[in-house]
């Protein structure tokens, strides 16, 4: 099983809607997903208390033994994709979370604050010495231009593949207890949502 933890202290830059629709796309590919929720505000038990559809797995998980023992027993049960959505902000089953991770993914927003603002959440996997990716989220559909910090971290491999741009199909999705491939499955947002799961489940098989 591997596990993938969308993590940064970053407020809003979409951890959670990206997890959802991540879920929601491997299991389109095959995986069999199960989520943890570790953050008490709820927005992926709200999406999963609208979803119609039986799957994916999901859990809140509260503390660090509850965190342990879910991934042993989802493990056990031959789940092959953990999803950990985490909340924005550093606590020690944040950083839990991050030690159990094959690997990170840090949704930031293009701007040169936002990506200064991942800092702390890239100091604390660095300390883990787990490996990570950014995915720039919510870019503008109108400008293919990226800011010169968005190159250099796409020249350091680390810059997760496509980008995201910001589309109402991310909104409308979550808000209907979907994935962006369920909502609007010949859409844009799907397409790269798609391409987004292969980019990374070849990071996590490689
Ligand atoms: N690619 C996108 N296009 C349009 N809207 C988006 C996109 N990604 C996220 N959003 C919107 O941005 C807002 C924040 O997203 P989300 O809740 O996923 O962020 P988060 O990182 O989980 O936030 P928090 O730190 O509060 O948990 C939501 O209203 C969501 O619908
Ligand atoms: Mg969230």
């Amino acid at each position: 099983m591997k596990t993938l933890v969308l993590v940064t202290q970053k407020g809003g830059s979409g951890k959670s809607s990206l997890a959802a629709s991540l879920a929601v796309a491997a299991e389109e590919a095959g995986e069999r997903v199960f989520m943890l929720d570790l953050d008490r505000q709820g927005t992926l038990a709200n999406w999963i208390n609208r979803r119609t559809a039986e799957t994916p797995g999901f859990d809140r998980v509260n503390t660090e033994g509850e965190l342990n023992t879910a991934l042993a027993t989802l493990a056990d049960q031959k789940f092959t994709l953990t999803i950990i959505d985490t909340p924005g902000t550093d606590n020690p089953l944040v950083t839990a979370a991050i030690r159990a991770a094959d690997l990170c993914l840090v949704p930031t927003r293009p701007t040169p604050a936002d990506l200064e603002a991942t800092q702390p959440t890239l100091e604390a996997i660095q300390s883990t010495r787990r490996r990570f990716a950014f995915v720039l989220n919510q870019t503008p559909v109108r400008s293919s231009r990226l800011n010169e910090a968005a190159a250099g971290l796409r020249m350091f491999g680390v810059l997760a593949e496509p980008t995201i741009s910001q589309r109402n199909d991310h909104q409308d999705a979550i808000g209907a207890g979907q994935g962006v491939t369920e909502y609007n499955p010949h859409g844009k947002a799907a397409d790269e949502l798609r391409s987004l799961w292969g980019w990374l489940n070849g990071k996590l098989k490689g």
